[in-house]
């Protein structure tokens, strides 16, 4: 069984507008799409900024509304679950957020900051608490005496640690990686990476990895679904991806990652301009009569394309 099963997930915003304030449209931030993740699986939701990857990201932690479609945890749909209930089914998921600056509360102790997930769900004395936030705040690479400082005297990389050790106290299954490392120095982003990858074997952890760059989570995913407008336009194992992307949107994502070596960066750039042009020209093509990016066919056991 999948860990995590998402089924044809909507989330409408309605856009109000008139002087009644009433509902005249909605935004389709996700608009359908669908995916499973299994135990110790990095999955990565790649597309360009306001397609819908953070929209989608929560609604499976249950910070967005969901307006249809169902969210199948460990087999359970948590989508339907409200309050305590909720709580209680999703203490297995946590997210690691975009920005480490403004994530964290700045008024509170690193000690607070970790050990808040472990007060909501276990009763543990002082000591313990003290114990087990500082053998965290030490497994991601921090001083111990880090626990009695404050976020702004931490750098970036650092900052990223604390947001890492904090949701990992409930040991969860899934954890949502939310852009962590596009606030970062390249230089640290690696590192972060990296970093995530040795817990990831540690902890036995599944991600549900976000991104706008394909280029970022070329060597971390196993499989990987390209979203557009609120939609799946390709979905498929890394290498599918990588290696022989079908749709013009996926291919212009991968046109967009930068060459390192000088000497093929002007073959690049004739390549990205000929992606352009085809995107360009192709665009209509991608929509049905109504608007909609088509559904997902399956072109082999693990690769599929949004094709009519
Ligand atoms: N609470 C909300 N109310 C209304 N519209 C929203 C809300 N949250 C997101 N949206 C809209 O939904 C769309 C998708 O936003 P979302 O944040 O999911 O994009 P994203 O793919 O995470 O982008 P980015 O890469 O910039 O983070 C955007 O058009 C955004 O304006
Ligand atoms: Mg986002």
């Amino acid at each position: 069984m999948s860990l995590l099963k998402v089924n044809d997930l909507k989330v409408h915003f309605p856009i109000r507008g008139g002087f009644f304030k009433r509902v005249v449209d909605y935004v389709r931030a996700t608009d359908g799409i669908s995916f499973e993740i299994e135990p110790g699986e990095t999955y990565g939701l790649v597309g360009e900024s306001g397609c819908g990857k953070t929209t989608t990201g929560r609604a499976v932690i249950g910070l967005n509304h969901v307006t249809s479609g169902e969210i199948l945890f460990e087999g359970k749909d948590i989508a339907k679950l409200r309050g305590k209930e909720k709580r209680l089914h999703t203490r297995d998921i946590q997210m690691i957020f975009q920005d480490p600056y403004s994530s964290l509360n700045s008024r509170k102790r690193v000690l607070d900051i970790v050990a808040e997930p472990l007060r909501n769900f276990e009763r543990l004395s002082p000591d313990e608490e003290l114990s087990r936030v500082q053998a965290l705040v030490e497994r991601v690479g921090l001083n111990p005496e880090a626990v009695y400082r404050y976020p702004h005297q931490f750098s970036g990389g650092q900052r990223q640690r604390i947001g890492i050790a904090r949701a990992l106290t409930l040991n969860p299954k899934l954890i949502i990686a939310d852009e962590p490392v596009s606030a970062l120095d390249v230089s640290v982003q690696a590192q972060v990476l990296n970093f995530m990858q040795d817990i990831q074997k540690e902890f036995n952890l599944s991600y549900l990895f976000i991104s706008h760059d394909l280029g970022v989570v070329q060597h971390l995913c196993d499989r990987i679904g390209i979203m557009y407008r609120g939609r799946l336009v390709e979905e498929g194992l890394a290498e599918d991806i990588y290696e022989n992307p079908q749709h013009i949107y996926t291919k212009r994502l991968i046109s967009a990652i930068p060459e390192m070596d000088p000497a093929k960066r002007l073959e690049k750039t004739h390549l990205r301009q000929a992606i352009d042009e085809e995107y360009y020209a192709g665009y209509e093509q991608s929509f049905d009569e109504n608007g909609r990016l088509f559904d997902l066919k399956k072109i082999s056991d693990s690769h599929s394309v949004s094709t009519p």
